[in-house]
């Protein structure tokens, strides 16, 4: 029986002032939610808030990106060791937005999962097929691309330390969730090819869905078999949306 987890992913959203009352809400609702896992993927800036506020509860935290590099001249990037020094569990890699913006390839998404998992932050790895792909009927090929990237990059067993999240990019911020039966066709999919090369690997491994998750589709989502928790995006940044999505990944 694999947990579930509930990981909000707040983008490039917040502020000091707003973050300190969203945090200290999911802090307490995180409390009454003994059987879920709850995570907070925020800004790099606000590491330190959410660390602060955070510790002690039931509400993990992490980043949205890190840099597959050790240290050195990348300005901008935020190293594996920086994200340890604000005792981050998780982070994000490959989220569709970096993909499609920062022109992340499919072999720098599976490195940035490697170092993560190297330096024992959990890699959250995105996957997920555009609106153009879906309809040419190419979504398990794209899935499946993206997936063996990671594969052959981490080995299967590394995979073991990594959570994978299949976010279609047409349901990101569109309102437009997939179906129960396209979550779970594709979430099924990806737990067979890994189980494929590892059955206790694939088995144990928690997959979340990502793209319009809200109070009113989680418990039908969470409900799937192969679904384990969500990656939660504008929701996640109303405390009584998260929690209610938390609450329902606790009773399906
Ligand atoms: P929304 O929940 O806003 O659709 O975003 C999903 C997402 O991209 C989470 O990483």
């Amino acid at each position: 029986m694999r947990n579930k987890l509930i990981a909000g992913n707040w983008k490039m959203q917040g502020s000091l002032a707003e973050n300190s009352a969203l945090l200290q809400s999911v802090s307490a609702g995180a409390a009454i939610l003994p059987t879920v896992s709850m995570a907070v993927m925020v800004p790099f800036p606000y590491l330190a808030q959410a660390q602060s506020i955070l510790t002690g509860s039931r509400c993990a935290w992490g980043a949205q990106d890190v840099s597959e590099e050790p240290s050195g001249a990348f300005t901008g990037e935020v190293s594996v060791a920086m994200l340890l020094d604000m005792v981050c569990l998780y982070t994000i890699v490959g989220h569709s937005e970096r993909r499609a913006r920062h022109a992340e390839t499919d072999a720098r998404v599976a490195a940035k999962a490697r170092a993560a998992i190297e330096g024992s932050i959990i890699p959250i790895i995105c996957v997920g097929e555009t609106l153009a792909e879906r309809e040419a009927g190419h979504t398990l090929a794209v899935v499946h691309r993206q997936l063996d990237a990671v594969l052959a990059c981490l080995g299967v067993h590394r995979l073991a330390q990594a959570v994978l999240a299949y976010e279609p990019v047409w349901a990101i911020g569109t309102g437009r969730s997939a179906t129960p039966e396209q979550a779970q066709e594709v979430h099924a999919a990806l737990r067979l090819r890994i189980s494929n090369a590892d059955w206790v690997v694939g088995a144990g491994l928690q997959i979340l869905y990502g793209g319009s998750v809200k109070p009113s589709n989680a418990l039908e989502l969470m409900g799937l078999p192969d679904v384990d928790g969500a990656l939660v995006g504008g929701a996640s940044l109303v405390a009584d949306d998260f929690m209610a999505i938390g609450r329902a990944a606790a009773t399906a």
